[in-house]
């Protein structure tokens, strides 16, 4: 069977390159000259981890090939996963014009029997509106091919990708044929050894599942910001309810960390664009629209704590403040909707001086913020610390965990710590020195 994947980003590129390590023949396409140059040679263009190596050993097996070419690629596919980016548009709603261009290009190459799958998230019914666009291309065309749509929506997580990938919770399939079913099948016959986790079902459901699984993660991150916050007007400890929480069964432990509020580039655009797919249809999600609202007020969280902090040091204007941590989550330099780099630009716009740090992440973060002379780009941790009257965790990051505080403090000009993951003990960073602002804790001295 041969496997072509559209898209080569975060879950194109995992995906090919899973299915190649399991023995099948994938050729990923993207419109990236310069990615598809560099994937050639085995360099990758993202970070995650174990991914280079396994790309490597796929293409040295002759099971991985990169190409920028469709009417090479598409007529040698039997299934065509469409893996490229849906952001979100202007309106907030989900912009699809990139998987309609991909639609409206497949049907000059597609062949009999060929499958085409919607990886990419895609509010429900855009697979039908695939196969519509793709059935009326080929009649004006007099090509008579019949082939098939699917919806199998991606679940894996940034910086986990690949064990998402190899071990699936689950593989959501949406059909409305029977052939296409026993395909996909197949193709993830590999990964289901242990036990079958494949789930079928019909097409709009399969594209809503993914709506829904993103939309109650960050519910639950909604509910825990604002738990967060009333416990620091009560003088609770959001931790200490968090325990509490997660060790009822029915609630569990994931999913319950406050913090500085959900980016990513999934969270905000899907809860966006599920939001207004109940607009379409005259039906308002006021649980979504709240979460969306709360964490609209959880990403000013550090800001306005800075702000309160600095009130009585006259001001928040012209101090210089340390960042650890730019991309939206530990393990990976994406950036996009990064809560950090939210922050970025509110302290800008106070003419504060900042100087930034991620393990991975600064090349895209450079990218996105672009230069300013207010910012330094530092190359270590100790580096953000010299000069800084308060230092803020953005992203939690292992090596985050077990900092020299003590170095720290020695190059800093102030002593706030500022941790917008909870990834410190109170108790220990005033032991050590500091002023400490959790999220959700009471502030001890
Ligand atoms: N990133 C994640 O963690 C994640 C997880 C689950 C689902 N998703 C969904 O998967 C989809 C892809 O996300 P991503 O993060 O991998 O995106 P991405 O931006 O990393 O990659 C998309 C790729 O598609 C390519 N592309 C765009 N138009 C093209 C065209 N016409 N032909 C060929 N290639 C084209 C782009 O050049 C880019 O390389 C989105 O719908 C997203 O919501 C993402």
């Amino acid at each position: 069977m041969n496997i072509l994947i559209i898209g080569v980003g975060y879950v194109g590129l995992v995906s090919g390159t899973c299915f190649s390590e399991m023995g099948h023949h994938v050729t990923c396409l993207d419109i990236n000259d310069e990615h598809i140059q560099q994937l050639n040679q085995g360099i990758i263009p993202i970070y995650e981890p174990g991914l280079e190596e396994m790309v490597s050993r796929n293409i040295k097996a002759g099971r991985l090939s990169f190409v920028t070419n469709y009417a090479v690629a598409v007529p040698k596919a039997n299934v065509i996963f469409i893996a490229v980016d849906t952001p979100m548009s202007s309106k907030g709603s989900a912009d699809i014009s990139r998987v309609e261009t991909v639609a409206e290009t497949l049907s000059e190459y597609i062949q009999q029997n060929c499958i085409v799958v919607t990886k990419s998230t895609v509010p429900v019914g855009t697979t039908l509106k695939i196969e519509e666009i793709i059935r009326t291309k080929l009649k004006l065309k007099n090509r008579n091919i019949e082939f098939y749509v699917v919806s199998n929506p991606e679940f894996l997580k940034e910086g986990n990708a690949i064990q998402d990938f190899m071990k699936p919770d689950r593989v959501i399939i949406g059909v409305n044929h029977e052939y296409p079913a026993a395909m996909m099948r197949e193709i993830y016959s590999p990964f289901m050894l242990s036990h079958d986790r494949l789930i079928i079902m019909d097409i709009l459901s399969a594209e809503l599942s993914k709506y829904a699984a993103n939309a109650m993660l960050a519910t639950r991150i909604s509910f825990m910001n604002e738990m967060a916050l009333l416990c620091e007007k009560m003088g609770a400890d959001v931790n200490a309810v968090r325990m509490a929480l997660g060790s009822d069964s029915r609630i569990g432990h994931k999913f319950l960390y406050p913090g500085v509020g959900f980016g990513g580039s999934c969270f905000p655009k899907d809860i966006n664009a599920l939001l207004h797919q109940g607009k379409n249809l005259d039906f308002e999600l006021s649980v979504l629209k709240a979460v969306h609202e709360t964490n609209q007020r959880q990403k000013k969280i550090i800001l306005n704590k800075l702000d309160s902090y600095f009130s009585n040091k006259n001001g928040i204007t012209q101090k210089t403040i340390g960042i650890l941590g730019l991309s939206f989550k530990p393990d990976t330099d994406d950036v996009r909707e990064a809560p950090a780099l939210e922050l970025i630009e509110d302290l800008l716009a106070h003419h504060v001086f900042l100087r930034l740090y991620d393990p991975v992440a600064m090349n895209k973060a450079k990218k996105r913020i672009g230069n300013y002379p207010n910012i330094v780009w530092c190359e270590s941790e100790i580096e953000v610390a010299e000069g800084a009257d308060a230092l803020v965790l953005m992203t939690e990051w292992k090596q985050f965990r077990f900092l020299n505080y003590t170095s720290l403090l020695s190059k800093m000009k102030g002593r706030a710590f500022f941790d917008g993951r909870n990834q410190c003990s109170p108790e220990k960073m005033v032991r050590e020195g500091f002023e400490y602002f959790g999220i959700g804790r009471p502030i001890i001295n």
